[in-house]
């Protein structure tokens, strides 16, 4: 299924009337791009190894190199895939706002690489590094072979990533708020809303009177919420809201 022409322009119409705009996506954006998710990826090698071994804190303490090297190979698998349609469409859009947020769950720095520029990542970022014990965020790895490499205080270097059962970064939780709080529109984009706090965004941003747009392919905890639901793939649905939303 794929949104009629006439649910383009009522988003359209909204996002027209507004002069901020928050956006928050999830994984579905990336999808046509080719990245697997975190489940796509344990294949091969990885396919009997459980999350709680793979992404949270006590199993990169029982066992950092395996840890290190599921994330290096996610890190391979990342670097070669590009930004799609949807991305640059949510770049586009950036410069038509006075205020304009992204807020994504997406650990794959794919907004970065498209050209987004205020971005708020919930979830960290797969690129970037920060030390275990005190969280120094790291900004070149050390030159030698250790695995996991050390920081500078002795502790072993992780992703910068937040793992289950880990908090969101503040900085990151407090720029989302804000967002939400002052947006005329949310746009909310390939995220099954089931895991929060960006499950609650459509709610808060409503609660404050913001309207809310979703693109999805399918039907997610969030739809009964919102006021146009865009169904179809961000990579075709995104340039066709942005070019509608031009030509009004
Ligand atoms: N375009 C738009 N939406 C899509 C597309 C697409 N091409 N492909 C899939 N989707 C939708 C799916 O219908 C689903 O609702 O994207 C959503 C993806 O859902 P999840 O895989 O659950 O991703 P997300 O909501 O981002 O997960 C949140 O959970 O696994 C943890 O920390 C991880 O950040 C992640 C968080």
């Amino acid at each position: 299924m794929q949104c009629t022409q006439e649910q383009l322009d009522e988003g359209a119409r909204i996002l027209k009337r507004s002069r901020s705009l928050a956006v928050s996506t999830g994984a579905g954006i990336s999808k046509e791009s080719g990245i697997p998710t975190f489940r796509d990826a344990q294949t091969g090698l990885w396919a009997n190894y459980n999350p709680q071994e793979l992404a949270t804190p006590q199993g990169f303490s029982g066992n950092p190199k395996l840890v290190w090297e599921w994330y290096v190979e996610r890190r391979r698998m990342i670097s070669d895939v590009s930004p799609n349609p949807g991305h640059y469409a949510l770049v586009d859009l950036e410069k038509e706002f006075d205020e304009f947020t992204l807020i994504t769950q997406n650990i794959d720095n794919l907004h970065r690489k498209a050209g987004s520029k205020n971005i708020v990542e919930l979830h960290g970022n797969i690129l970037r590094f920060k030390c275990f014990d005190r969280e120094h965020p790291i900004e070149q790895l050390p030159d030698d072979d250790r695995i996991p490499p050390r920081c500078h205080c002795g502790s072993m270097i992780r992703p910068d990533v937040v793992w289950f059962g880990e908090i969101l970064p503040a900085d990151a939780v407090m720029k989302a708020g804000r967002a939400l709080e002052t947006c005329e529109t949310l746009l909310v984009v390939g995220t099954s809303g089931v895991v929060y706090p960006a499950a609650a965004f459509p709610a808060q941003a409503k609660a404050c009177g913001a309207r809310v747009i979703e693109v999805n392919t399918e039907i997610s905890a969030i739809t009964p919420l919102v006021d146009v639901y865009l169904q179809g793939p961000a990579g075709e649905v995104l340039p066709k809201l942005v070019e509608t939303f031009r030509a009004l």
